[in-house]
């Protein structure tokens, strides 16, 4: 093992089981530009309250600048025997600049510095998934506008309902993807809080300047409890849960797109360049990219779940298990970051089947509301209304007829008010326009929300 940070306290060295079952270089090391750039920070303030001579300073900053460098061109080695990133920061610019790099790591603990990396990563990265989650939603949007006056019979229970505009329904999708952008810009602000100086638990009496690091680092805040600092692991809980409830809106909408590209529904079209074929039947095309998105919702939840049990027994302040939150994070970035590009693509090259969809609009159950509707503006009261058209439907399917063979007289069997113009409400277009409340599916009223949309996810 590399030099630790801790060992010249130990009687003994680590067993080689131990250093391996400790380490977390393997996955920490997503948190090297961050450890940089926190020193870098932390060296200045140093520098700056006197505690560390100026020259010192700046010999640190220059060292950690190299190293930022290094890593950015991809020449930056990692130790994998070192125990962790913040070792490995530490060890390299030792190597770079000498003993003076030891001074660095004043007033300072790897308590408040690990959750300091992790805060800075989380604030990152969500501002990388909020754009990808924005192009989604511009593609869904585009899709939308495209096809604006396309109409499909959607679905309770998984049993024709009430025409819509597809563009209404992928509205829909927009609004989930909305509320999405909302709770990451809520964990974006619950990770916007600057820890260093907590120390290991209980501050420090060197003249440090919290405030300094906080705004070199772009922090808005600055953690107000020391004990609170090391122990709080609650923005990480606030980016998984944000993440698990985007995911199942993306499992959802996968399931849907799923549905409708079956050959019972045969709907749409996915493009072969994201479907998959099958080892022993020739005929298969199979949607598997849309079956993983729905399968990893599971492992993101899971990723939730460990983070959750890790924390809920652990006392304050920093435990070890701690560690562990940054698998089931990373986890959950990086899935979701595949799932958001792989919807990108498959939204690029949905193809629709309208004959398919006249085919499944020429049922006329699916105007049985309008009926209703009808027969209440001809004063009938509601339960009246219904019962009468539930008794029409009845008889129409019983002797396998359709409303639209029906003359006006044999309608009026079933209720006096009926006049020829119910005949018109048979149609997909005229029950969608119907829809004029706010929120509901009338083309006017859909224009106007893609309007609004267009300006939440910009052009
Ligand atoms: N690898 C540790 C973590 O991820 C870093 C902090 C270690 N602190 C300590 N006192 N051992 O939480």
């Amino acid at each position: 093992m590399t030099k630790k940070l801790w060992g010249s306290r130990f009687k003994k060295p680590t067993s080689a089981i131990a250093d391996r079952f400790t380490s977390s270089i393997s996955f920490d090391k997503r948190l090297a530009i961050y450890d940089i750039k926190g020193s870098i920070a932390h060296a200045k303030m140093l520098g700056k309250c006197k505690i560390i001579p100026s020259p010192e300073s700046k010999k640190i900053v220059s060292g950690l600048e190299k190293l930022l460098a290094k890593l950015h061109s991809g020449s930056f080695k990692f130790d994998y025997n070192a125990e962790d990133i913040h070792t490995n920061i530490q060890n390299c610019l030792a190597k770079m600049i000498g003993l003076v790099a030891d001074k660095l790591h004043t007033a300072r603990s790897r308590n408040d510095q690990v959750t300091l990396d992790v805060r800075m990563y989380c604030k990152d990265i969500i501002d990388s998934l909020n754009y990808e989650v924005n192009l989604l939603g511009k593609q869904i949007l585009n899709f939308a506008k495209q096809n604006i006056d396309c109409i499909i019979p959607a679905y309770t229970h998984l049993q024709p309902a009430q025409p819509v505009l597809l563009a209404h329904y992928l509205l829909a999708y927009l609004q989930m993807l909305e509320r999405d952008k909302a709770r990451l810009q809520f964990a974006r602000e619950s990770s916007d809080v600057m820890p260093l100086g907590s120390c290991a638990l209980a501050g420090t009496g060197l003249p440090i300047d919290r405030f300094f690091v906080a705004k070199q680092l772009g922090f808005k805040k600055v953690s107000e409890n020391s004990v609170d600092a090391v122990s709080d692991r609650d923005f990480v809980l606030d980016l998984l849960s944000a993440l698990v409830i985007l995911s199942v809106h993306l499992s959802r909408i996968a399931e849907d797109l799923i549905l409708w590209s079956t050959k019972e529904f045969d709907i749409i079209d996915i493009d072969w360049s994201l479907c998959t074929g099958s080892s022993i039947m020739p005929h298969k095309k199979n949607p598997d990219c849309l079956e993983l998105i729905r399968g990893t919702c599971g492992k993101i939840q899971s990723d939730l779940s460990a983070v959750l049990i890790m924390l809920k027994g652990l006392p304050l302040s920093y435990n070890r298990d701690m560690q562990l939150d940054k698998e089931p994070l990373f986890d959950a970035v990086e899935r979701i970051d595949q799932m958001l590009e792989v919807f990108q693509e498959i939204f690029k090259a949905i193809k629709i089947n309208q004959a398919k969809l006249k085919e499944k609009l020429a049922d006329e159950s699916l105007y049985s509301v309008d009926i209703v509707e009808y027969l209440i503006t001809k004063g009938l009261s509601y339960r009246k209304a219904h019962d009468t058209v539930g008794k029409l439907v009845k008889d129409v399917l019983d002797n396998g007829k359709q409303i639209k063979d029906l003359n006006i007289d044999e309608l009026r069997k079933f209720s006096p008010v009926f006049d020829n113009n119910v005949f018109d409400l048979l149609d997909a277009q005229v029950s969608v326009n119907r829809k004029t409340t706010f929120g509901s599916t009338s083309k006017k009223n859909v224009l106007l929300a893609l309007k609004k949309m267009q300006a939440k996810v910009g052009a």
